[in-house]
């Protein structure tokens, strides 16, 4: 018997979970909405956030799963990569955590988490497989061979796709995030509007910091000739902004997978619950022969059934760090 409490603190999100055996039985989620009329995350904000949430978080999470806060054997917590100030606050928590309960401590990288919120339910992907993990701070293909064992294949070499759907949000005169938004607006739009640029990296990198400029000076130009461009067009925009997004995304991952012989291929991070990404990953699965592993749309954003998870398998190999542990807001794969 294994109780494991998760936390997640990396970003905007104060999250609570408790996985009980591998199982989930509860995924508190705190959003914290102060940000949007910023048009991004404010870090200071986010951290003071976290702290007002961090209880009543970790409090409804044990109410949820029906247990006793004594029954818990161990605590992880995202150590990172993430905004220094929003993870010092779920690090204290879990070690002040660990320290009154005299229960074990369990660090968690945030991008391993994201991959491994494919062990939470069936069907689950087999080792090796590749991992295109898109969020808001990351774009990168993982070759997972085990648990804790990732090879880093490429990633960004500027901004990251979550990045990408919430700058050209901006653009369009929509709040943040703006990845939610543009994804239903595309529902309503034609993908070939509008002719966005693919950059050409070499090997499995990313480059997005040119589609967004092209779609900046594209809005500054057509805005001079009409006023109501946006709201006129808005959802043929973001129709061809996504379908570019996507594009770029699945000419990369179809390369890993052709240069690495890997059939099981998945994807994870908040941008892996845009629906673009999803039907496109599905549509070249069917044709490459794939096994194809998408997450439910509440463990694709941050959440701390990720961390939970991750949490429980470091426990079952003994896995535990000291009191001395630091927050690491830049932290590898
Ligand atoms: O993984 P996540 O919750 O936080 C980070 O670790 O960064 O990812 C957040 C990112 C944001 O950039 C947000 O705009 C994007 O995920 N996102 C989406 C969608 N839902 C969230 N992007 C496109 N389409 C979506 N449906
Ligand atoms: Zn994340």
């Amino acid at each position: 018997m294994a109780i494991i409490l998760g936390i997640e603190s990396s970003c905007d999100e104060t999250s609570a979970s408790i996985c009980i055996n591998g199982e989930i039985h509860s995924n508190v989620i705190a959003t914290q909405a102060i940000h949007a009329k910023y048009g991004g995350v404010v870090p200071e904000l986010a951290s003071r956030a976290h702290q007002q949430n961090i209880i009543p978080t970790v409090d409804e999470a044990i109410r949820q799963a029906k247990i006793s806060k004594n029954q818990i054997d161990a605590v992880s917590f995202t150590r990172g990569p993430g905004l220094l100030g929003a993870l010092l606050v779920g690090t204290s928590f879990a070690k002040s955590f660990a320290l009154a309960q005299n229960v074990p401590l369990i660090d968690i990288n945030h991008m391993q988490a994201h991959i491994l919120a494919h062990f939470i339910e069936e069907p689950k992907p087999s080792f090796p497989f590749l991992c295109l993990t898109v969020s808001g701070g990351h774009t990168q293909i993982v070759l997972v061979k085990d648990y804790f064992e990732m090879e880093l294949l490429g990633e960004t070499l500027d901004d990251a796709a979550g990045e990408a759907f919430d700058k050209t949000a901006k653009v369009l005169n929509l709040p943040y995030p703006g990845g939610p938004l543009i994804d239903k607006f595309a529902k309503e739009g034609n993908p070939s509007s509008y002719k966005l640029p693919e950059p050409q990296i070499p090997g499995l990198n990313f480059s997005f910091s040119g589609l967004k400029t092209a779609i900046l000076y594209l809005v500054q130009d057509q805005l001079k000739l009409n006023p109501d461009f946006l709201t006129e067009n808005m959802a043929d925009l973001c129709a061809s902004v996504q379908s570019r997004i996507v594009s770029i995304l699945l000419n990369k991952l179809k390369k890993a997978a052709k240069q690495t012989g890997v059939k099981d291929i998945a994807i994870a991070g908040g941008v892996s619950a845009n629906s673009g990404l999803r039907k496109g990953l599905i549509e070249m699965g069917e044709q490459y022969h794939w096994n194809v592993f998408i997450p439910k749309f509440e463990y694709c954003t941050d959440n701390a059934a990720m961390i939970a998870i991750a949490g429980y398998y470091k426990y079952l190999k003994g896995e535990f760090v000291g009191q001395d542990v630091a927050p690491m807001a830049r932290m590898h794969l």
